[in-house]
């Protein structure tokens, strides 16, 4: 596995440092509010599962399975709600947790789908960002790291379903794409 990774980019530690101040924004953000928090599965199993360790405010938790990539690196354009929501989120304060934006058509075709259901207010928080490959305006509340425009792997994010138990993100080889 690790030999298909050209370079690694964020590691175990620098991924769990960022981690560990967003959730302390969150933290005091949110104070006194019903924080909901919604993991876009599956690419932001871990970054959810570490997050919120280190959100120190009563929340609760949902997923949602969102598909729009298929077994290709681009996004297709095409969101297909896989999984919804379990319970009702009117009046509740939503954070979306995502792994990646990269075009932003998966999380803005979330975001229209969940203002729908009433939440009082509903903000993301993505570890990694690709600014430069936006195709929507999306803006994240919470974001870990602007990263170049390369194909990452790693810490939940996946190649044709492979590579997500990496505990770093690093760039894939290309020829192991193309
Ligand atoms: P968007 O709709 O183009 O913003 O795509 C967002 C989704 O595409 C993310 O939730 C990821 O699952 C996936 N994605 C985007 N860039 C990468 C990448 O570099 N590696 C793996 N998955 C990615
Ligand atoms: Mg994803």
């Amino acid at each position: 596995m690790t030999e298909d990774i050209k370079e690694v980019i964020l590691t175990e530690d620098k991924i769990g440092n960022m981690t560990s101040k967003i959730g302390e924004k969150i933290s005091n953000d949110y104070k006194g509010k019903d924080l909901v928090l919604i993991g876009i599965l599956k690419g932001s199993v871990m970054f959810m599962c570490d997050l919120m360790k280190k959100i120190t405010i009563p929340c609760s938790i949902d997923f949602m399975v969102v598909s729009s990539y298929g077994n290709a690196t681009e996004s297709t354009g095409k969101v297909k709600i896989l999984k919804d929501i379990d319970f009702s989120i009117e009046g509740k304060d939503i954070l979306i947790v995502e792994d990646i934006i990269d075009s932003g058509i998966t999380l803005s075709y979330v975001k229209e789908y969940l203002y729908l259901k009433k939440p009082r207010s509903l903000e993301i928080v993505t570890l990694l960002n690709k600014p430069e490959r936006r195709k929507v305006n999306l803006q994240p509340k919470y974001m870990g790291f602007n990263i170049p425009d390369a194909f990452l792997v790693g810490y939940g994010l996946d190649f044709a379903e492979k590579y997500r138990n990496l505990p770093y993100i690093g760039v894939l080889k290309e020829e192991v794409y193309k």
